[in-house]
């Protein structure tokens, strides 16, 4: 396999865009990175996202996405992996440029999501779990991670404290990020002071609704080096399944499929937990990220609250975690977080993240979860 590396980045803000359309987020994305890396032109283009059909009527957007960035005909598909579906498109993309099949690929995560109610986005949401047996008896994904942290709970003591601290820490890491849906500072009294969604959860332990599109441009070492930008190696790409009920699945408080995922990706980057400098994970709900720095080896399992509240995660800790306020406070457009997750690491790894760098970052990772954690794709990335 040849080496891949990511030689442009580009997003757009997250939040409530009603002056867009879905094309104009992947368009403004995708142009952004392709002047980032200084090319003109692709071999192919990866598009990720979760639900057009069901949140604005609109299927096949690989064709979309090709159509209004005037690159037809390169060869343009779309990859739906619930919430991980951009991280599923660029390890798609990855592999395309490392089995030496495309030079130059485009990978666009978009979504939009304010145009319909916060019901009929929640329907939506819900038919990345089980259907037949959670969304038609009516759980929604709040109530199934209000299950999760009643038993991260039970069996670790995790407090209700230690839940707001994440939301406290991603909001407060959100307002030195421009492009955040939320610039606002809460207190943990504000986070248990908000609206009841799911118990344990309040409206502030939740990732809200939101549009927007990420994009990063791949490519080979010795292209990226006649390119004027930074180049980024892909170090590593893990992915594992699991049970789509959760229901289904020995334990509630972890998730299988991202032991799996950063298993293989650390083992192909040749890395361990330790080695990470900064990482973005999948926060959709405070709990979470609990799970998340537990199930990725940076502290062991049942220490997640423990380490937020010590201060491990915040930026000038051992590990900062969701420097760019994370899913809670930049926003989660579902089929763009994966990307965006890896915007935020490659701005950390070039030493651009402005008042919320890292100081000496040269290994970052991503953890990007579908669902109720049925797919997680781990990416790690290093500084060439
Ligand atoms: N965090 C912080 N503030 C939020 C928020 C969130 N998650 N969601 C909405 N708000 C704010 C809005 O900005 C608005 O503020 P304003 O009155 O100052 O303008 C206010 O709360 C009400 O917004 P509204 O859109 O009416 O909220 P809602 O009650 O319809 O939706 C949730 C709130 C939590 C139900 C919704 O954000 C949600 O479903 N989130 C989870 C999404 C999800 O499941 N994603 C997939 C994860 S796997």
């Amino acid at each position: 396999m040849r080496d891949v590396v990511i030689s442009g980045v580009g997003m757009t803000r997250f939040g409530n865009l009603w002056d867009y359309s879905i094309r104009d987020l992947a368009v403004e994305a995708s142009v952004a990175a392709m002047r980032d890396a200084g090319v003109d032109h692709v071999d192919a283009i990866y598009v990720g996202n979760f639900s057009g059909g069901t949140l604005i009527e609109q299927e096949h957007l690989g064709s979309i996405v090709a159509d209004y960035l005037g690159l037809t005909p390169v060869p343009s598909m779309r990859v739906e992996d619930a919430c991980a579906s951009s991280s599923a498109a660029l390890k798609v993309g990855f592999l395309d440029v490392a089995s030496g099949h495309s030079d130059i690929v485009l990978v666009v995560g978009v979504e939009k999501m304010t145009d319909v109610t916060t019901e009929r986005a929640t329907y939506s949401l819900s038919l990345a779990g089980d259907r037949e047996y959670e969304g038609y008896q009516g759980i929604t994904f709040p109530g199934l991670f209000a299950l999760v942290a009643r038993r991260h709970m039970y069996e670790f003591g995790t407090t209700r404290r230690q839940l707001s601290l994440v939301a406290v820490k991603n909001h407060e890491n959100a307002l030195r990020n421009p492009n955040a849906q939320f610039h606002i500072k809460i207190t943990p009294e504000d986070v248990e002071m908000s609206t009841l969604v799911a118990d344990p959860l309040h409206l502030f332990d939740c990732s809200p609704i939101s549009d927007g599109a990420a994009a990063v441009i791949l490519t080979t070492v010795p292209i990226a080096k006649k390119l004027s930008s930074v180049p980024v190696r892909i170090a590593g790409i893990g992915q594992g399944s699991d049970t789509i009920a959760l229901a289904d699945r020995d334990s509630m408080v972890g998730f299988k499929a991202t032991v799996e995922a950063a298993r293989q990706a650390y083992k192909m980057a040749g890395i361990s937990p330790e080695d990470v400098d900064v990482a973005e994970v999948h926060d959709c709900f405070t709990i979470a990220e609990i799970c998340a720095i537990e199930d990725l080896g940076f502290v062991p399992k049942g220490k997640g609250g423990e380490a937020v509240e010590s201060g491990l995660t915040s930026i000038g800790g051992k590990i900062p975690v969701n420097t760019s306020g994370g899913l809670k406070g930049k926003g989660h457009p579902v089929g763009a977080t994966g990307v965006a997750q890896v915007v935020e690491i490659v701005e950390q790894l070039r030493g651009s993240a402005g008042d919320r760098q890292v100081e000496n970052a040269r290994i970052g990772l991503t953890q990007n979860l579908g669902g109720s954690g049925g797919t997680v794709v781990v990416h790690i990335l290093e500084v060439m």
